[in-house]
């Protein structure tokens, strides 16, 4: 199926646990409000009040893989349809935390659940009358396990993904480095073990290759 296009341009940012992703993603915001665009910045699971409930049970209460899976996919279904489908057809860019390659990279290489169920589920879920809904460019928080684990250390009570034990975490990185290489296109790796400014220069310089900053 082709990806659909559209006015505005989806952004997606992606990683294990204690990558570094937030506050760069505050900035990218600000600077495209800065070069005057509309931009939205939202999350997943979450984005919409039902995303919303469901990422708190997602997040915290046991369950087993396929209704893991099933839930993300349904709060993704309640976000493209009430917010993120709505901003891309106004022009908006979309910062969004975290899309479908989280799904594969925890729930598929993390859990060990079946792709093939998860590319189902990606194909129906992200279905629109254009194509295939995909981020126009995904930004990989590529950061050894080791390092993530030791800032996720310093920060809040673990959550049911971060208490996970360091090999789930490998697995996840494994799995984000898989999804990179099957669309080289729509990837582009951040190497996330470096300080703010170097990470943040590496973000500026991809969005102006790819001509979304001026
Ligand atoms: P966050 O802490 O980056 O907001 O992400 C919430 C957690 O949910 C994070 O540990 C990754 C996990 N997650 C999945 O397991 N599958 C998914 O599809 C998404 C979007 C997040």
């Amino acid at each position: 199926m082709t990806t659909a296009a559209t006015a505005g341009r989806f952004i997606s940012f992606e990683g294990i646990d204690g990558a570094g992703k937030s506050t760069h993603i505050a900035a990218l915001a600000d600077r495209f409000r800065a070069a005057g665009q509309s931009v939205l910045v939202t999350r997943e699971p979450g984005g919409t009040p039902l995303a919303e409930k469901l990422r708190e049970c997602l997040l915290h209460d046991a369950m087993d893989p396929l209704t893991e899976a099933l839930l993300m996919f349904a709060a993704r279904r309640d976000h493209l349809q009430q917010v993120i489908e709505p901003a891309l057809l106004r022009g908006d860019v979309v910062l969004c935390d975290r899309f479908t390659d989280a799904t594969f990279a925890y729930q598929g290489y993390g859990r060990g659940f079946d792709l093939t169920v998860l590319g189902t589920l990606e194909t129906w879920v992200q279905s629109t009358p254009n194509g295939l809904r995909q981020p126009d460019l995904t930004l990989w928080f590529d950061v050894p396990p080791v390092v993530a684990a030791a800032r996720l250390s310093a920060t809040r009570a673990p959550d049911k993904f971060e208490a996970q034990p360091r090999e789930f975490f490998e697995r996840v990185a494994h799995g984000y480095a898989q999804r990179a290489a099957a669309s080289p296109e729509r990837f582009a790796r951040i190497a996330a073990d470096v300080d703010l400014t170097a990470v943040w220069n590496q973000i500026e310089a991809v969005c102006r290759q790819r001509g979304l900053l001026p």
